[in-house]
């Protein structure tokens, strides 16, 4: 698994510490920045995590602002994103299993690091389940054409 990750300047030191928590589990990250605190403006990250997606160069991504909320909003505006706002472990579980979420965001200023690394565990341990759900999603597929 290869996954891209991006913040905002509110999300910089959580997505050092998310980083480290991923590269302790052999995935590869992609950082996207940013690398300083200095103001920024999150879309631009989100369009950088969903672009390395929508290319391959990514499996999945994780994108990290204040409350997680302008990320998942801006990086769903892209073709084939699906990308959950979630502030605990059993949303994170469920957007991979019934959504098939490909990015995970979350706020920095809504979650501390230690549930920030128990959603990215329940979000990377669950698998999507398919069946009734796909015919859901593939409706979602209508609505970007
Ligand atoms: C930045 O101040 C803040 O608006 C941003 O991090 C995020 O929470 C937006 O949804």
């Amino acid at each position: 698994m290869k996954l891209a990750i991006g913040a905002d300047h509110s999300a910089v030191d959580l997505k050092e510490d998310i980083i480290e928590f991923l590269k302790a589990k052999n995935i590869t990250v992609i950082d996207m920045g940013p690398t300083d605190k200095s103001s920024t403006d999150y879309p631009l990250y989100a369009k950088k995590v969903a672009n390395a997606i929508q290319n391959k160069e990514a499996t999945a991504g994780i994108l990290i602002c204040g409350t997680g909320l302008g990320m998942s909003i801006a990086a769903n505006k892209f073709d084939g994103i699906r990308a959950a706002a979630v502030s605990e472990p059993f949303s994170a579980k469920l957007s991979k299993e019934h959504n098939n979420a490909n990015i995970l965001c979350f706020g920095a200023r809504v979650v501390a690091a230690p549930m920030a690394k128990m959603i990215v565990d329940e979000y990377l341990n669950a698998t999507y389940q398919e069946g009734r759900h796909q015919k859901r999603l593939d409706l979602i597929n209508t609505f970007e054409k």
